[in-house]
């Protein structure tokens, strides 16, 4: 069974070399739906340390997911990637072949889904299925050679090796993540995305969950980039936080200064709505509609609900930009391009 200690503090760590080791240009990816394209991604660019952790939070349809799903080219129809690109050490992943990206997954970047845990093949053993990951990935190995990597992976979670005799239904739900942790780290990936991995876990094995996801990251020396609603999970969490709307990002810097000092009026309202800092309360939502994406509003994507919205922000897209050191934001109030 799990022995860790249950009141482990995650703490914050500061961002770890300047290298980018995922470099995500102009990302734009849309939806071709009967009713017209939606555009889910418009125009994402960000950056991720080696060794990092970077949070990715909005509401919900902001985008998240699938920008995720976009960097592991895993997206179907009726998805389509625009534009843009993915530079994982410098390679863009949008210009692999497909084998070569197959190649990519689990090996260089790997993703742990929204709603992994329900995703694992109820008929199938743990083992099988982490077996099958394996096989598919390391092709060459021999099946022991395949199964002492498995136990090594399932140790690093905290799982004993028996497990993999156990359906996922005879597993608790903090147990069946820790396979889907322990599936994304295999082959020791250097980038791990995590979609929402604590949702519909309670708040105690969300925090192990969480330590766990920690302790893997640092042991493989990976970076990570965390998707979710949670913001006091986030602060203790992670390095820097990216905050979406309307599948475009709004304001990215160290999750210290956007608690701090928010500068996107939407992250102002967003940090605004939560008690404390250490507040583990979820995001509810702030006054007004998400905008649709199918015809998104002029100019600034927020302007219809912005508590400082000015005239030209429903004409004019403020861009992404670096208004000081390690501090992006897309908002009229601070690029200057006030006619
Ligand atoms: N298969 C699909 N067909 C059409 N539109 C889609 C599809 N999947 C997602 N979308 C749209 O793309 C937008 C972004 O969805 P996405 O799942 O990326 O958001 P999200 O930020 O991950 O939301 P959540 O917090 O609910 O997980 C939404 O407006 C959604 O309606
Ligand atoms: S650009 Fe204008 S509408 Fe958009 S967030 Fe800034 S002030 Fe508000
Ligand atoms: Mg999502």
């Amino acid at each position: 069974m799990v022995t860790e200690a249950q009141t482990t503090r995650i703490e914050p760590r500061p961002a770890s070399g300047a290298n980018r080791v995922l470099d995500v240009r102009d990302l734009c990816v849309s939806y071709y739906t009967p009713r017209g394209p939606v555009r889910a991604v418009n125009g994402v660019s960000f950056f991720l340390r080696a060794g990092e952790r970077l949070g990715l939070v909005g509401e919900s349809g902001s985008g998240k997911t699938t920008t995720a799903l976009s960097l592991m080219r895993l997206l179907q129809a009726p998805a389509v990637i625009e534009g843009g690109k993915v530079l994982l050490d410098g390679r863009d992943l949008l210009s692999l072949s497909e084998e070569e990206m197959r190649r990519a997954r689990f090996a260089d970047i790997a993703l742990i889904p929204q709603g992994a845990m329900n995703s694992l093949n109820p008929m199938m053993k743990v083992g099988e299925q982490l077996r099958d990951t394996m096989r598919a990935h390391m092709d060459g190995e021999s099946s022991a050679r395949r199964d002492v990597r498995i136990q090594e992976a399932l140790e690093s979670v905290g799982l004993r090796p028996d497990i993999m005799q156990a359906y996922p239904h005879e597993l608790s739900g903090g147990m069946k993540q820790r396979v889907c942790i322990a599936m994304g780290i295999l082959l020791s990936p250097k980038v791990i995305i995590a979609d929402e991995p604590t949702s519909a876990l309670d708040v105690v094995v969300q925090r192990q969950v969480m330590e766990t996801l920690g302790r893997v990251q640092s042991d493989l020396g990976a970076s990570v980039i965390l998707v979710g609603h949670d913001m006091g999970l986030m602060a203790q969490f992670v390095d820097r936080v990216g905050v979406m709307y309307g599948g475009k990002l709004v304001e990215v810097g160290p999750v210290r200064d956007i608690f701090k000092d928010p500068l996107h009026p939407y992250t102002q309202l967003l940090i605004g709505s939560l008690p404390t800092l250490q507040s583990k309360e979820i995001f509810k939502g702030i006054p007004g509609l998400t905008p649709s994406l199918l015809t998104p509003p002029p100019g600034c994507m927020f302007h219809p609900r912005c508590p400082k919205v000015m005239a030209h922000c429903s004409v004019v897209i403020p861009p992404l930009e670096e208004i000081k050191p390690d501090r992006w934001v897309a908002c009229h109030l601070y690029n200057g391009s006030q006619p």
